[in-house]
């Protein structure tokens, strides 16, 4: 675990706007850590991007994407183009988010092609993995996860892996206010660490981060990011607020 440096985000889906965007970078860019310490990120939507990009020059903070079209460029009106994503200075982007999977048609299919178009223009990925774990917790098994990994990696080489981080949500989770128990959350982390051990190797895995993410809040963010697999926290609600945010990022450290 010492060799992966944690990792907090900030997901703020589609709940901020403009004034409340400086607002809140404001009050969180200075008082980050350095990122050999503790990585932090914030996703928004793409019409903020520039101006973060901007407002987080002389930050810590990674500006993330929250989805990404897996084309470099052509006639796909309305997408997002990684290429553009990447020359606009952003460093990371979320793939394949519970919301994206459940509301518009995000498939294994397409969550793979915009990992592998995110890694081909430089972006860093941050895939998530979704599951119901109530399945999970029943037969001890996360199979769901498992096969969703392989799918979004199929294709990513050894050199390329180092590049992906993994979010692990469990589905009943994600704004529920119900959080996964730390035993929960670890046992799948170390499902799909083994997973990614098969896929590449053991030394390679151990590399990986993992977060875990669905209704962390100051509460249990400690428990969470205490255990042996599991690298960070992919947070909504709690990190809509500046100072939320900032306690978490003081707890991972
Ligand atoms: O991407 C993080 C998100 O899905 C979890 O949301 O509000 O349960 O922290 P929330």
């Amino acid at each position: 675990k010492n060799c992966r440096i944690p990792f907090v985000v900030a997901n703020w889906k589609i709940n901020k706007l403009k004034g409340q965007v400086f607002d809140y970078l404001e009050k969180v860019n200075q008082q980050v850590p350095d990122s050999s310490v503790v990585e932090t990120g914030i996703a928004a939507q793409d019409i903020f991007l520039a101006d973060m990009v901007r407002e987080t020059e002389n930050s810590p903070i990674h500006v993330v994407a929250e989805n990404v079209h897996w084309q470099d460029a052509g006639a796909y009106t309305g997408e997002t183009s990684p290429r553009a994503l990447a020359d606009l200075g952003v460093t990371y982007v979320l793939i394949g988010h519970f919301e994206r999977r459940k509301f518009f048609n995000e498939t294994d299919a397409t969550v793979n092609l915009k990992v592998m178009a995110a890694l081909r223009n430089g972006l860093k990925p941050i895939v998530d993995i979704d599951e119901d774990m109530s399945v999970y917790t029943q037969s001890m098994e996360a199979q769901p996860a498992v096969a969703q990994v392989a799918a979004a990696l199929a294709g990513v080489s050894v050199d390329q892996i180092r590049n992906v981080t993994i979010a692990y949500e469990p589905t009943w989770a994600i704004g529920s206010g119900e959080a996964a128990s730390a035993q929960q959350a670890q046992k799948a982390a170390q499902l799909i660490r083994q997973t990614l051990a098969q896929l590449y190797s053991p030394s390679i895995a151990e590399k990986i981060r993992i977060l875990y993410g669905g209704s962390v809040d100051i509460n249990n963010a400690a428990q969470i990011m205490g255990q042996a697999d599991i690298d960070g926290v992919l947070v909504g609600r709690a990190a809509l607020d500046p100072e939320q945010f900032l306690s978490l990022v003081a707890i991972a450290q």
